[in-house]
């Protein structure tokens, strides 16, 4: 009988989940059975998806993520669950820890963080966007010892449409608009920010279960490089040749655009609040983890500053 880990995915399809999903598939030399388990609604609105993932031998469970029963049933056989469940389902992970504590054959459970650190300082705890994945932490803090956790913390995504994407909402926290070469950078341009390649965020992933003893019940700080505004518009410059138009967005700038957003209940409240945490150097440590995992090559700037302008030239749509 094999030993391979067999592995549960929930949030597959998903923003992330799809290039967490990708590179587990790829790495299946390592791994046991690969399911996902996924909602009647993602199995009509991601067929091809769907369809591409089961020709590469995974295994499509379908149903609904709060039914304890049909949670059960996708548990059978698993040791390990991965989470990519997107913001509107982070407390909804909390049955899906307890159930897996209930069930002995799992012994590992990754959240879905894949984000800023929210427990990098003493403010952290007060910060709104944190306050689900606290709890989830929380939750996995009162599991049997035999069940084992892993934090992916990444940082914000370098691509387009993220850090390096382009704004039509609220460019005032942020964007680089390779079509009409105006940038808006956070803070003075020169603070120091680490990004990571939602490539990488599928290596760290397979990595962390692959070197399980550098992962085991931490919260791995991984990224793909650490840059600053100012760099990343170079990059920009030098790619496309021409000198852009910028402007600044101050630190207390960025605070009086978030304060306003949550007052209004915008929805780039939770953007805002990330953008200002990044811009504070809640994305900086002494070290990072990369190689407790064996993680030793990532993305570059230039390459991802290459693929945003291709994306923006191309149409593909935006952040709003
Ligand atoms: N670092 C960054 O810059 C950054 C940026 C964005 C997100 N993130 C983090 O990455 C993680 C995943 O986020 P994402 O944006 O990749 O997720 P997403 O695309 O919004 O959603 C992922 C999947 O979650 C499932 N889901 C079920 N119920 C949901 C609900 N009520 N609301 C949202 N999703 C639901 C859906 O899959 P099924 O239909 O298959 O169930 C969906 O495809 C989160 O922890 C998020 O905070 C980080």
């Amino acid at each position: 009988m094999s030993n391979l880990s067999n592995l549960l995915i929930f949030g597959a399809t998903g923003t992330i989940g799809r290039y967490i999903t990708d590179a587990i598939v790829a790495a299946r030399p390592s791994f046991g059975r690969i399911a996902i388990f996924t909602s009647p609604n993602t199995l009509h609105s991601k067929p091809d998806q769907l369809d591409a993932l089961r020709r590469q031998g995974v295994d499509i469970l379908v149903g609904d993520l709060t039914n304890r029963e049909e949670v059960r049933r996708a548990y059978e056989g698993i040791d390990t669950v991965v989470s990519a469940l997107g913001r509107g389902a982070i407390a909804a992970q909390i049955p899906l820890i307890q159930l897996a504590n209930e069930t002995p054959h799992i012994h590992r459970f990754l959240p879905s963080e894949y984000g800023t650190d929210i427990e990098y300082g003493p403010a952290s705890v007060h910060e709104r966007p944190h306050q689900q994945k606290l709890l989830v932490r929380a939750a996995l803090k009162e599991v049997r010892p035999s069940l084992e956790y892993a934090y992916v913390v990444t940082g914000p995504y370098a691509d387009f449409p993220f850090y390096l994407g382009r704004s039509t909402r609220c460019p005032q926290a942020g964007t680089f608009d390779a079509l009409a070469k105006q940038a808006v950078l956070l803070g003075d341009g020169t603070g120091r920010v680490s990004l990571s390649a939602c490539d990488d965020v599928g290596q760290f992933v397979v990595h962390a279960l692959t070197h399980w003893d550098g992962a085991r019940n931490r919260a791995l700080k991984l990224n793909s490089f650490t840059t600053t505004p100012a760099d990343i518009l170079a990059e920009f410059e030098a790619q496309t040749g021409a000198q852009w138009t910028v402007e600044y967005t101050s630190l207390d700038q960025l605070r009086s655009l978030e304060r306003e957003a949550w007052a209004k209940e915008a929805p780039e409240a939770t953007g805002c609040t990330l953008r200002r945490i990044w811009t504070e150097g809640g994305t900086l440590y002494d070290r990072r983890d990369n190689e407790d995992i064996g993680v030793t090559e990532t993305k570059t700037l230039g390459e991802l500053v290459t693929g945003s302008i291709r994306s923006q030239v191309e149409g593909v749509p935006s952040r709003h």
